[in-house]
C-alpha cells in the first residue's frame, strides 16, 4: 500500500488548480450575485477533457481514472461549486451511466458530444432527472409516466430541482412505464431537451451554488423513440442507483473541495490577522480549530481516493462511496462554518469567500441522496 499521486495524477490535480485560479476565481462572487451560469468556464472545462473525465477516448472522452476525477473535482470546488456540480453530474451521472449501461448507437450519438462537452461549436452537456415535488429521497415513489405506446415511449409529469436544467441538451429521465411492478418498473429514456413538448420551467433562486441552473421540467406527451431507452425494460431504476453509486463520489469531492477551500483560507487569514498584539494562529483556540479542520478534512480526502480506487478496481463502492459522501459533507458544513468564525467579521462578507464556502456546503448533505438517504445505504451494507 502506498499514498503517494503518480506523475499523470498529480499533472491532472496541478492544470486543476491553475484552471480553478485563472479561469473559476475571476468574477466568481458576481457569478454567484447574479446566480449566472458558469457557460465559459465550463466550455473551457470541456476543452480541458474534464468533461468526460473518465470516459473511453473512443467515445471522445479523456480516458482518465475516478482518482484523477476525485483530484479535479476538488481543486475546482476549493474555488467554484457552481461550476463543480455542472461537471460532476455530466461526468458521473450522465456520462458515465451512458458509458457503463447505454448501448454503441446512444453512445455515438450521444455520449460522444457529452464527452466533449460540445457539439457544433456549442456547449453540449446533460442532466440527470430523478426527483419529483413529492419524491426526493423516496425516489420510487416517482408519478411521471412512460406510457409504452409500441414503438415509442410517452412521456408526462414533471422533474424538479434539475441541476444544469437549462443548460443542457440532454436529459436523462426517470419514469414510471408500470406502477405495479414498483422499482422493477420504472425506465430511464434519453430525452432531447429541443424535442415538443419538454418545457424548461422555474429557475430555483437558491442559498449556494447559485451560478448553478436548477429548474424544474415539463414533460406534456413527449414522444420519445424506444431506441431512448437505456438497458432492459424496467432496469431504469436500477441503473439510477448504480449511477448515483458513483455520483455521490463526484459529490463527496466536491464537499472535499469546498472544506479543504475553506481550511486554505482560514489557514492564511490566522497567520495574517493580529488580536491581543499577536497573529490570532498563535491563540490555542485557532490553533486547536486548524487541527481539527487539517485532520477531517484528510479524513474526507481518504475516504474519497478510497471510493474512487475501489472503483476503479471494479470492486462493490456502493458503501465506501456514501462513506465519503456523508464524512465528506459534514466536514464541508462544519469546516466552512468554522473557517467563517476564524475570519471573525470579515467572514461574513463576500469578498473573502468563506460565506459562500458555507452556503454552498449545505447542498453537499441534501443533493444525490441526503446525508440521512446515505446512512440508509451504509447501514444496509453493514448490516445485510
Ligand atoms: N445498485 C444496484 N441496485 C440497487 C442499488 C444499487 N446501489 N440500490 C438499490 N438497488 C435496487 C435494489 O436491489 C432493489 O432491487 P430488487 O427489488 O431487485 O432487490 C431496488 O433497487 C429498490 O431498492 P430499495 O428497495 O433499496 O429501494 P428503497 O425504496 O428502499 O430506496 C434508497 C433506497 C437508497 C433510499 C434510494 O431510494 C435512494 O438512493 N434515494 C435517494 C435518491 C437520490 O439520491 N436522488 C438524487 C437525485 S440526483 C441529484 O441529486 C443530482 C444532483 O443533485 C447534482
Ligand atoms: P425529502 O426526501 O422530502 O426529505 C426531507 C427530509 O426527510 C430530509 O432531511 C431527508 O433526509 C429526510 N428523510 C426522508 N426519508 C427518510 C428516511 N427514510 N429516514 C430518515 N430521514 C428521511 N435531483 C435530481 O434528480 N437531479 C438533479 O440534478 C438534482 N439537483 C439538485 C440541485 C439542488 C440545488 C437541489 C436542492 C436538489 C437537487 N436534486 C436533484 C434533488 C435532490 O436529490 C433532493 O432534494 C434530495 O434527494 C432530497 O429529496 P427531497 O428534497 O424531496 O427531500
Amino acid at each position: 500500500m502506498h499514498f503517494q499521486l503518480n506523475e499523470e495524477h498529480l499533472m491532472i490535480q496541478k492544470a486543476a488548480r491553475d484552471f480553478a485560479k485563472n479561469e473559476c476565481l475571476p468574477g466568481v462572487i458576481e457569478r454567484d450575485e447574479h446566480q449566472k451560469f458558469p457557460r465559459e468556464q465550463v466550455m473551457k472545462l470541456a476543452e480541458l477533457g474534464f468533461m468526460g473525465m473518465m470516459v473511453d477516448p473512443k467515445y471522445g472522452g479523456a480516458g482518465m481514472d475516478t482518482v484523477s476525477y476525485v483530484l479535479a473535482m476538488e481543486e475546482i470546488s476549493k474555488i467554484d461549486a457552481s461550476t463543480s456540480v455542472c461537471m460532476s453530474v455530466n461526468n458521473s451521472l450522465v456520462c458515465w451511466g451512458l458509458q457503463a449501461f447505454g448501448n454503441e448507437a446512444q453512445k455515438e450519438q450521444y455520449l460522444t458530444p457529452l464527452a466533449q462537452g460540445r457539439k457544433d461549436g456549442g456547449l453540449y452537456i446533460g442532466a440527470f432527472l430523478l426527483s419529483e415535488p413529492e419524491a426526493g429521497s423516496d425516489a420510487t415513489s416517482q408519478r411521471t409516466t412512460a406510457e409504452d405506446m409500441g414503438d415509442y415511449y410517452l412521456l408526462n409529469g414533471t422533474k424538479n430541482w434539475i441541476t444544469n436544467g437549462s443548460a443542457a441538451s440532454v436529459y436523462l429521465v426517470m419514469a414510471q412505464t408500470d406502477a405495479a411492478k414498483g422499482s422493477h418498473g420504472i425506465n430511464t429514456l434519453i430525452v432531447e431537451k429541443n424535442w415538443p413538448g419538454v418545457t424548461v420551467a422555474a429557475k430555483e433562486n437558491k442559498m449556494g451554488i447559485r451560478g448553478s441552473d436548477t429548474h424544474t421540467i415539463l414533460f406534456n406527451d413527449v414522444k420519445v423513440p424506444k431506441r431512448n431507452r437505456i438497458g432492459e425494460d424496467g432496469s431504469g431504476f436500477k441503473f439510477a442507483m448504480k449511477t448515483l453509486a458513483g455520483g455521490r463520489i463526484g459529490i463527496a469531492s466536491q464537499a472535499l473541495g469546498i472544506a479543504s477551500g475553506a481550511y486554505e483560507l482560514a489557514l492564511n487569514y490566522a497567520k495574517q490577522r493580529k488580536a491581543f498584539g499577536k497573529e490570532i494562529m498563535h491563540h490555542q483556540a485557532i490553533q486547536f480549530k486548524l487541527a481539527d479542520m487539517a485532520t477531517r478534512v484528510e479524513a474526507a480526502r481518504l475516504l474519497c481516493l478510497r471510493a474512487a480506487w475501489e472503483k476503479d478496481q471494479h470492486l462493490d463502492y456502493t458503501q465506501s462511496s456514501s462513506m465519503a459522501k456523508v464524512y465528506a459533507s459534514e466536514t464541508a458544513m462544519w469546516t466552512a462554518t468554522e473557517a467563517v468564525q476564524i475570519h471573525g467579521g470579515y467572514g461574513f462578507v463576500k469578498e473573502y469567500h468563506v460565506e459562500r464556502l458555507m452556503r454552498d456546503a449545505k447542498i453537499t448533505q441534501i443533493y444525490e441522496g441526503t446525508s440521512e438517504v446515505q446512512r440508509i445505504v451504509i447501514s444496509r451494507a453493514i448490516l445485510k
